[in-house]
Order: C-alpha cells, then structure tokens, then sequence
C-alpha cells in the first residue's frame, strides 16, 4: 500500500521503518524536506506526501496538526484514510484539547476524510515493536468508518500487533480517551522512569 507520512520525528519515523519493513511503499511528509535527507526514509513536501498516500498517517505536534493538514488542503485529504497518532500534550503536562479530542476536531474540519485514531497510547518505540514486550497488551481504535478502521486495523496487523490485540473503542468522539490517556502514560513513565511499557484490558474472571 502507499502510505504518505506527515511528519519526520520519533513516530514517524518508527512507523516508517515498521510499515516499510512489511512490503508498504512509505514516504514521509516534511515541512522543509530538503533538510531532511539524511533520513533512511524517502523525504518529500507534505503535500506530495499526501498526494502519495491511499492512507495518510498524522505524526505531527498536536498543537499544529489542524494548520497543517489545512495548508495541505481539504481536497487532497478528501477521500483518504488518516491514522492520527498525535496528541495535543504540552511540557507543562497540560492537553491541548482538555474537553474534547484532536482526532475529533480533525474529523469535524475535514469530514471528507476518514479519520481513525490509534497508537498514541504508547511510547513509539513500542508502536513497531509489541513482541518486545513482556506478554500481550492491546492497542485501541477509534473513528467512523468501518471500512476505514479495516484499513488500519490491518496496518496494525502489519506492525506486529495481533488481531486479538485490537480494541475498538467505538466512533472518533472516543478518541479522547485515548489522547487524554498521555496524563496517566506520562505520570506512569516518570514514576517507574521506563517509557516503553504498555497497557492490557484484564477482565473479570468468570
Ligand atoms: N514520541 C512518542 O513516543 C509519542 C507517543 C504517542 C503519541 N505521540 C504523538 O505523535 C506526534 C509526533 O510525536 P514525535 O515524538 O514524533 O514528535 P517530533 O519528534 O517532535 O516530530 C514531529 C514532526 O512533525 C513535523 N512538524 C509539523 N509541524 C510541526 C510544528 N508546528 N512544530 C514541530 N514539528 C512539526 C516535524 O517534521 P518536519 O520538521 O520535517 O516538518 C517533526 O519532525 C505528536 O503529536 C505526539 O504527541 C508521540
């Protein structure tokens, strides 16, 4: 599958190399990719990124993602399938969307694209790596589309992360569960001062 992604840092380049690594044609989507070739990763502008993509991964800073999918543009979105794995989280520990969810405001902006939000729960070292950690744990979906959360879905699969890892949270207004999840993740990971860990759904016994 081609896959355009909008960003160059940690995530993006994790999910790169991931999604590279089992057979997808990846490009990754720079503010200013003529300063980004020393990546092992193909580097062009967002919006041949975009225009490269059948599915589009958001891996930019939470606070800037909406003006920059707007400068990429509603027409280039339309129609595509956005895995959103970015968060509105300040140094300060504060969320830029307190009340609501960037994977929401990015559906509600540009509604001709399907907006499915996942893998912001975890460190992106763990994102391309879930056998190396220690037992299974679970990795969350939220968005409208089926069709679309199928098409991530597989991506996941192709991540490393079993179907039976995948837990669908329902449609994109949950996704703030997820974003305002990184209050705990981080008060977890500056607690115990390991940021690779993940988490897993233990039900009751019965
Ligand atoms: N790091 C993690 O483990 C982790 C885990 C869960 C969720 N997230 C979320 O995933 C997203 C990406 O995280 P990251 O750690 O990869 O961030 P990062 O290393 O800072 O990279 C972000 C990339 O986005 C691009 N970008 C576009 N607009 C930008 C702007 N206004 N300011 C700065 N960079 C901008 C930059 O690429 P160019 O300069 O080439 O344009 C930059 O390399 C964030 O929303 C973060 O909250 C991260």
């Amino acid at each position: 599958m081609r896959i355009g992604i909008l960003g160059t840092g940690n995530v993006a380049r994790a999910v790169a190399t991931g999604l590279s690594r089992a057979g997808h044609d990846v490009v990754l989507g720079s503010r200013t990719p003529d300063e980004r070739k020393d990546l092992d990763h193909t580097v062009v502008g967002l919006a041949e990124a975009a225009s490269h993509g059948d599915l589009l991964v958001n891996a930019t800073p939470g606070a800037g993602s909406v003006p920059l999918l707007h400068r990429i543009g509603a027409d280039a979105l339309a129609g595509k399938v956005l895995l959103d794995i970015a968060i509105g989280f300040r140094e300060d520990w504060t969320l830029d969307h307190p009340v609501a969810s960037l994977g929401e405001l990015i559906q509600e902006e540009f509604p001709r694209t399907h907006v499915v939000k996942s893998l912001c729960t975890m460190d992106s070292t763990a994102m391309t790596a879930p056998e190396a950690l220690e037992g299974a744990s679970n990795v969350f979906l939220s968005g409208e589309g089926p069709a679309a959360k199928a098409a991530v879905g597989r991506l996941l699969v192709d991540l490393g992360w079993p179907e039976s890892s995948h837990l669908d949270l329902g449609g994109i207004r949950t996704a703030r569960g997820q974003e305002h999840y990184a209050l705990l993740f981080i008060a977890i990971a500056t607690s115990t001062g390991d940021f690779g860990f993940n988490i897993k759904v233990v039900r009751p016994r019965t």
